[in-house]
């Protein structure tokens, strides 16, 4: 598939790797809908990557602010041809010593941004984008969606439950849309505000980006990124291996 002409809308487009994806997205000729919560970062990087760069602002946890947006994207000119579900956030979270309280919100809100936010995007989206020649929808997973860690419980089974609906939705638009490439991106540990501080072996939000790019031009259905190419082999010979490995 080729990127240059195509009108692609990226959430969590403001650090990391959003912003390296829209970054590079627009240098190789497309044009971008980046979508964050803060409009001062979103202003910024218009004015950074110019004309090829459209904004709006949009909490992915507010139903009204997602509403508005798919009503734009419904009349977008020229039509959206990928989606990728990047936005997401990792709160740490212990089930033996938090409240419920506490915790009620950290899952409503971990749930709704990371799950919630890109099941209702692929639900408004994906019937428009099956009709374009080469549309895309690509959910930016985690390798903690193969085995949790466990400082992060909600944030793993929102992975995994993404995993698992990307398939599912692959597998629907292999019956009726041919033109609709569903791919799912398993991410490695990428040096980014959501992993400052911790974590060995990360890689850069550019390198990442790449890798997904790459895997979006090449029409691949699960891009695994970085050490994760390791690790689906492991997973598939010794799944207790793999859970080891990651459980942290
Ligand atoms: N970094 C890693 O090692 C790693 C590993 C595996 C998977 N991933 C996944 O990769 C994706 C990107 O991660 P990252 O490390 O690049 O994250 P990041 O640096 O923390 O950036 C998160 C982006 O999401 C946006 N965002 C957060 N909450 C939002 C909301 N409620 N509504 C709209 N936008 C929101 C943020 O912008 P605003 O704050 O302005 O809203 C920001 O642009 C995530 O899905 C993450 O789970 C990352």
């Amino acid at each position: 598939m080729w990127l240059e002409g195509k009108h692609i809308m990226v959430t969590g487009a403001t650090r990391g790797i959003g912003r390296a994806l829209t970054a590079q997205l627009i240098d190789a000729g497309a044009t971008v809908l980046a979508v964050a919560r803060d409009r001062e970062a979103l202003a910024g990087l218009a004015w950074e990557l110019g004309p090829q760069l459209q904004t709006q602002a949009c909490d992915l946890q507010n139903a009204k602010d997602r509403a508005q947006l798919i009503n734009t994207l419904k009349q977008a000119e020229p039509p959206l041809d990928g989606l990728i579900n990047n936005a997401g956030i990792q709160i740490e979270a212990d089930y033996l010593a938090a409240s419920h309280i506490e915790l009620a919100e950290d899952i409503n809100m971990e749930v709704t941004i990371n799950l919630v936010a890109p099941l209702h995007l692929c639900a408004a989206l994906a019937p428009l984008l099956a009709q374009r020649p080469e549309g895309f929808i690509v959910n930016i997973t985690s390798a903690l969606a193969l085995a949790p860690k466990q400082d992060a419980p909600i944030y793993c089974a929102t992975k995994a439950g993404l995993r698992s609906f990307t398939t599912a939705l692959r597998y629907q638009a292999g019956q009726v849309a041919p033109n609709l490439q569903v791919s799912e991106c398993i991410m490695t540990l990428v040096e980014t505000d959501m992993t400052h501080g911790r974590g060995r072996g990360k890689i850069s939000p550019d390198r990442a980006a790449q890798e997904v790019l790459q895997g979006i031009k090449c029409g691949v259905d699960e891009i695994w990124i970085g050490k994760t190419r390791m690790l689906r082999w492991i997973n598939r010979l010794s799944p207790a291996l793999a859970a080891r490995i990651l459980r942290g």
